[in-house]
């Protein structure tokens, strides 16, 4: 064998030690946790960097008013967690620093802000996503998207895989030689079941009659058609919901066809897939800065908006004008998914009047609007009056 190929191939051994690693972890993993059983729920608050700060502090804000009884009894702990910067995370060398990753394991739930995402020719050292790296360290297999736009009869949750596909070894691509340079995409046996069990798990429980399974399992027969196939069995556990699947290209087209899209309600997909439509899908409700997003875990579970961290804005000085309703969306999530749904309801009413009906405060993004401070004051005081 020439000393390039054994080269390329001892590096693809070492990520297959860590695939299979990584296999024998999820098999041994028990059941999600059940917060009612906690004596306290630790929240920790994640600020990230650029205008993630600002916007979670207005997040962190309206929590800690809406779960103030719940503190004061001790069943509730907020946690900030700062150095989640880029600075800190180029100066560790590091997706995440360690001492911050020990922080955000000691909590049982994370809000988080956004981060920047280094890549080639950024100042700083092309470091992997601190997303994506949380996703795995935390083993946040779904990420649940829900989108909707009720005049439109868009009512969709998208369940995207969130620890495997093309994102598993993103960054441990393999570059052969100056000619070759090949990535790699995963799909396991144990990781497409479970993100399949948890959308079908949540149709289920939400009353929804359908589950569609988006892939190209057309081309990318072998991972993406394991991942079809994997689907294809566990919907044969849930009788009462259709399941249908779609190819990734004709999915994007339909999802601007009206007449076909208000037909989808549950979408389970791979990584990628999830990535992209997600975005396409937030656009129709107002854009990614109007979206939450949860990625769970059977241990931890943490909830983010799903835009970028803006650093134009931090440049400009106007972080404090960003708009905090994605991780107010978030919050929303976060309520619900640790057991306090009627403040989760209040909340979500807060936030629907503010942005689409009274509109009493508008953000611009610049000192033509309000603050996000000032707006998660309106919100506060909207849930006052409900
Ligand atoms: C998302 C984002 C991230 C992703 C980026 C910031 C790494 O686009 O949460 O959808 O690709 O998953
Ligand atoms: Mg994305």
């Amino acid at each position: 064998m020439n000393e390039t190929i054994k080269n390329a191939t001892e590096k693809f051994a070492a990520l297959l030690e860590k695939q299979l690693a990584r296999v024998e972890m999820m098999k041994s993993q028990k059941d999600f946790l059940d917060y009612s059983k906690l004596d306290t729920i630790i929240i920790g608050v994640c600020g990230g960097d650029g205008i993630g700060p600002a916007i979670t502090a207005s997040a962190h804000k309206i929590l800690e008013f809406l779960l103030a009884d719940e503190v004061k009894a001790g069943k509730v702990e907020f946690r900030v967690i700062n150095g989640l910067t880029i600075e800190n995370r180029v100066k560790a060398n590091k997706a995440i620093p360690d001492d911050v990753l020990e922080e955000l394991k000691a909590c049982h739930v994370i809000l988080k802000g956004p981060t920047t995402t280094p890549r080639a020719g950024d100042p700083w050292p092309n470091i992997e996503s601190a997303n994506v790296a949380m996703r795995k360290e935390l083993d946040l297999f779904a990420n649940v998207r829900p989108v909707k736009v009720p005049q439109q009869g868009i009512d969709w949750t998208f369940f995207r895989e969130n620890t495997e596909g093309a994102y598993a070894v993103g960054s441990q691509g393999v570059h052969v030689n100056d000619d070759l340079a090949i990535d790699f995409t995963v799909t396991t046996q144990e990781g497409s079941e479970r993100i399949a069990r948890a959308a079908f798990d949540y149709a289920k429980k939400n009353g929804k009659t359908r589950v569609t399974a988006v892939t190209k399992a057309n081309v990318i027969k072998t991972t993406d058609g394991k991942f079809l196939n994997i689907c294809k069995e566990v919907a044969k556990e849930y009788p009462e919901i259709d399941f249908d699947d779609w190819y990734i290209d004709i999915m994007t087209a339909k999802l601007v066809d009206e007449k076909r899209r208000t037909g989808f309600q549950v979408v389970v997909l791979p990584n990628l897939y999830g990535d992209i439509i997600t975005d396409e899908a937030a656009e129709f409700q107002g854009g990614v800065g109007t979206a939450g997003s949860s990625n769970l875990g059977k241990r931890y579970a943490m909830f983010e908006a799903i835009h970028g961290s803006a650093p134009r804005m931090v440049a400009e000085g106007r972080d404090k004008y960003a708009d905090p309703c994605s991780i107010i969306r978030a919050a929303v999530m976060l309520l619900n998914h640790i057991g306090y749904g009627d403040e989760a309801a209040k909340l979500e009413r807060a936030l629907d009047i503010c942005m689409y009906e009274e509109k009493k405060l508008v953000i611009t993004g610049r000192d033509t609007g309000a603050t996000g401070d000032e707006f998660a004051e309106y919100v506060m005081d909207t849930i006052k009056k409900l």
